[in-house]
Order: structure tokens, then C-alpha cells, then sequence
């Protein structure tokens, strides 16, 4: 096999496979309904889904935190239940619920981690995991002495302390400014640049948008959409444009019959909804009409559906 057709061949592979996975609560309550979820290797998969859908329940039982009712869970060939710690070696875990040992160093606490899962000490590699999370002038505070944001990123060092091949980061950014969301992401890119699969949850849809290679939606339990994003964005994706002419309008002329538009409250906008994925959008062929019946264009644009619209839009049809 060609080192190329090698590459994506394993690629394609998955690194966490999940089987008709089922949680029932202690309460009753029926968090997980028969999930099957691949996850390939390599690369960012967001799972979306509103508070209460699920999502932590699923990285909880994945991760060995929270015991299946039914179903079976790999990751990477190991059963999480009966394989469970060659399993769980393989993971990082940022958990949602910010939780630290309060009286530790940063230092200290991410290299005990570390130690957790038996691997050899290395100094370098714990330096260079608080350099690139910008806590190494951190590393001899008190962890009770840090911001919420500050707290949240040694979540991340501590995850990342036994170089795990899977990270999960449930909600990762909750809290976090702007400015340091963006190294975070950059500091997620090359972790997935350097081969280590990434599973997120965020309420920031533009993250999602922005950094998934895939997107998983889920919803009261289950599973509702699993899509490559550029596919997704193009399936549901819609485009709109609004033209504003120069005169008021009180029907439609017929010469634009044909074309699916609305007149705006003002009675000087047109609205046309059309579909990208669509061989033909036929605005250049509206745009021709409408010179034809005499209306001129004052000014005109474009708007295009995001990732939140589709996500808001499958959630609520389902409600
Ligand atoms: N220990 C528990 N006992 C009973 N029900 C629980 C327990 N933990 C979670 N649940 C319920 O299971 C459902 C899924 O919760 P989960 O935390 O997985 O949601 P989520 O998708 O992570 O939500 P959020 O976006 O708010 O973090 C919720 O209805 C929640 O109330
Ligand atoms: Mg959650």
C-alpha cells in the first residue's frame, strides 16, 4: 500500500467506537438512548447538543467515570470495562466541573498526574504543555490563588500531563476571555497537528464552526446528526439576499413571478432565499428580470446560514 493511501486508510479508521450505548440514572432517568458513534483518528470532533442532552454523560462513560447500563464502548481496540485501564491510559479528560486540588502548585499537581498513569517523569514535556497553556509564570502558585480561566487551563496541563492520544474537553472555554480562547484553540490545532484525536463540547457554536472537522448533534439522549462540517454546512446551508432598490414596490411585477421573494416591511427590499447546494442559485438570472421590469438596485447583500442556525434549527424541530 502506498505511504499515502496508508495515511488515509488510517485515518478513516476508528479510534473510539461506541455500540448501542445505553445510561440509565440511579433516579430513572434515561440520560443515553442506544448511541453508535465513531470517532476517526486524528481528528475534531465537536459534539453539540443544548444543557441536558447528554454530553457529559457520554465523555463520563467513555472515559470510565460513570458505569454503561447497556452497550459497548472501544477505544483504540480496548474495552473500557473489561480493558479498562490500557483504555483510560489513552485519555485526557477535561471535565466540565472545574474541581483542583485547591492547596497544590500548578506544577506540582500536573506532574502528579502524570504520575497517576505510571509514566516516567519529563520535566521537558510538563514545561512545554504550561508554556504553551501560558502558565509557566503559574507554576509555583497555589492553584486556590488562580482565576476561573486560569484554573480551567491547568484542567487542560493536567489532561494533557500523561501525552494522551484522545483528549476530551467538555466545555473548555466556559469562562475563559477572548483572548485566551484563541490560544487555546491554537494550543487544541496542534495537538490534532500532532496526531492526538480531540473530542469537544462547547455552547460557542462559532467554535465548533471554526475548529471541527465533524459535528455530532445530540439531543434528549440520542444521536440526531454525525457530519462532516463542510457537508453539513452545505446541506443546510441557505443563502439570502436582500436587495434594496430605488423605488417602492406594492406587489410584485409579474416578470418575477418565477422567483420565490418577498417585498420587505419598507416596500423597498426584496428578499430571495436561495439554496447553495442548488446547480444553479438563479440570482444572476433574477438579477437580469429585474432590470427587465424596470427596478433599479440601490444596494444589495448576502447572508449565509451558520453552524448556530442549523444547529438551533435541528434542535427545536425535534423538540
Ligand atoms: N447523577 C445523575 N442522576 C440523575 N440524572 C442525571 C445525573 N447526571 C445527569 N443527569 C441527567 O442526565 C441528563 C444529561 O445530563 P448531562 O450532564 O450529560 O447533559 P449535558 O449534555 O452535558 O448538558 P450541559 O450542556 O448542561 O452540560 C440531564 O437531564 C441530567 O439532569
Ligand atoms: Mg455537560
Amino acid at each position: 500500500m502506498a505511504a499515502a493511501t496508508l495515511l488515509k486508510f488510517l485515518a478513516m479508521q476508528s479510534i473510539i467506537s461506541v455500540t448501542n450505548l445505553s445510561k440509565r440514572y440511579a433516579s430513572g432517568f434515561e440520560a443515553l438512548k442506544r448511541i453508535n458513534l465513531d470517532i476517526h483518528r486524528g481528528e475534531i470532533f465537536a459534539l453539540l447538543g443544548p444543557n441536558g442532552a447528554g454530553k457529559t454523560t457520554l465523555i463520563g462513560i467513555i472515559c470510565g467515570i460513570l458505569v454503561p447500563s447497556a452497550g459497548k464502548v472501544t477505544v483504540d481496540s480496548h474495552d473500557i470495562i473489561t480493558d479498562y485501564r490500557a483504555a483510560r491510559s489513552l485519555i485526557g479528560l477535561v471535565p466540565q466541573e472545574l474541581h483542583t486540588d485547591a492547596f497544590e502548585s500548578v506544577w506540582a499537581t500536573v506532574s502528579f498526574s502524570r504520575g497517576l498513569f505510571n509514566k516516567p517523569k519529563n520535566p521537558a514535556y510538563i514545561e512545554k504543555v504550561l508554556r504553551a497553556l501560558s502558565l509557566w509564570d503559574k507554576k509555583d502558585d497555589k492553584i486556590m490563588t488562580l482565576s476561573g480561566g486560569m484554573k480551567r487551563r491547568v484542567l487542560i496541563a493536567k489532561a494533557l500531563s500523561h501525552e494522551p492520544q484522545v483528549l476530551f474537553l467538555d466545555e473548555p472555554t466556559a469562562g475563559v476571555d477572548v483572548e485566551l480562547r484563541k490560544d487555546m484553540w491554537q494550543v487544541v490545532r496542534d495537538l490534532r497537528d500532532s496526531g492526538v484525536t480531540i473530542i469537544l463540547t462547547t455552547h460557542y457554536i462559532e467554535e465548533a464552526e471554526d475548529m471541527a472537522d465533524r459535528i455530532g448533534v445530540i439531543n434528549k439522549g440520542g444521536i440526531i446528526l454525525v457530519e462532516e462540517k463542510a457537508e453539513l454546512m452545505r446541506k443546510l446551508g441557505k443563502k439570502q439576499l436582500t436587495l434594496q432598490l430605488q423605488q417602492q414596490l406594492h406587489a410584485l411585477p409579474a416578470e418575477l413571478s418565477a422567483f420565490k421573494l418577498t417585498i420587505g416591511e419598507d416596500g423597498s427590499t426584496l428578499i430571495y432565499n436561495y439554496d447553495t447546494k442548488a446547480e444553479r442559485t438563479g440570482v444572476a438570472t433574477l438579477l437580469g428580470e429585474l432590470s427587465r421590469a424596470g427596478l433599479r438596485i440601490r444596494d444589495l447583500q448576502t447572508t449565509q446560514s451558520s453552524l448556530e442556525d442549523i444547529f438551533v434549527g435541528l434542535v427545536s424541530d425535534r423538540q
